[in-house]
């Protein structure tokens, strides 16, 4: 097993023995850490495990998933190119969005995590992702606009649940997706 697996391995260990939210903890099947490549280039951050995830353990499996994995395919890429997490670890009850305070105790997890992985591009999904690391932004306003906070580069997307019954909205994440591989580029060249 490589080393940032490991130092992923400890982090996961680490919500269970420090009980992050044990309210929702209760209520979950198990904990969905997170999926994927470890050395990947990109990470891309939903905001908490649905139905489906909380029953597979995986992130991002269910309709919003599969066009996800539709999306990455339009870049040429696979879910085992990427690594895949949520900000909550824990399925909310009813899929209902998760509340201020759930998503501040997980904060610190996710930026060990990201400190592991060390993307070149950090793809929030939907603004509940994008305002814990971006919090005066509004996504109708920047989504598909990279910005540089803190060490990474983020670029806020529309959730692909939001866009995938809206037609309009769809497009749009479809646009801003297929800018991916240049701002990827132009990250390299700095
Ligand atoms: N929506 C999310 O935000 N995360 C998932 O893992 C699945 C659906």
């Amino acid at each position: 097993m490589n080393s940032k697996q490991l130092q992923l391995d400890k982090i996961k260990e680490q919500i269970l023995k420090d009980k992050v939210c044990p309210e929702l903890a209760k209520t979950a099947t198990q904990l969905v850490f997170g999926d994927g490549n470890t050395n990947a280039d990109l990470v891309f951050i939903g905001e908490a495990p649905g139905k489906n995830e909380d029953l597979q353990g995986k992130p991002f499996v269910g309709a919003a998933g599969k066009f996800l994995d539709t999306m990455l395919d339009t870049i040429e890429l696979k879910r085992e190119d990427v690594y895949i997490t949520n900000i909550v670890k824990y399925r909310p009850p009813n899929n209902r969005d998760p509340l201020p305070d759930e998503k501040s105790v997980f904060l610190p997890y996710l930026r060990a995590q990201l400190e592991v992985i060390k993307p070149k591009l950090v793809v929030t999904l939907g603004r509940h992702s994008m305002n814990c690391f971006l919090p005066d932004l509004q996504i109708s306003q920047v989504h598909g606009e990279p910005k540089q906070y803190q060490g990474f580069v983020y670029l806020p997307l529309f959730h692909p649940a939001a866009a995938l019954y809206n037609g309009g909205m769809r497009q749009t994440l479809l646009d801003d997706f297929a800018k991916i591989p240049e701002i990827l580029k132009f990250i390299d060249k700095q």
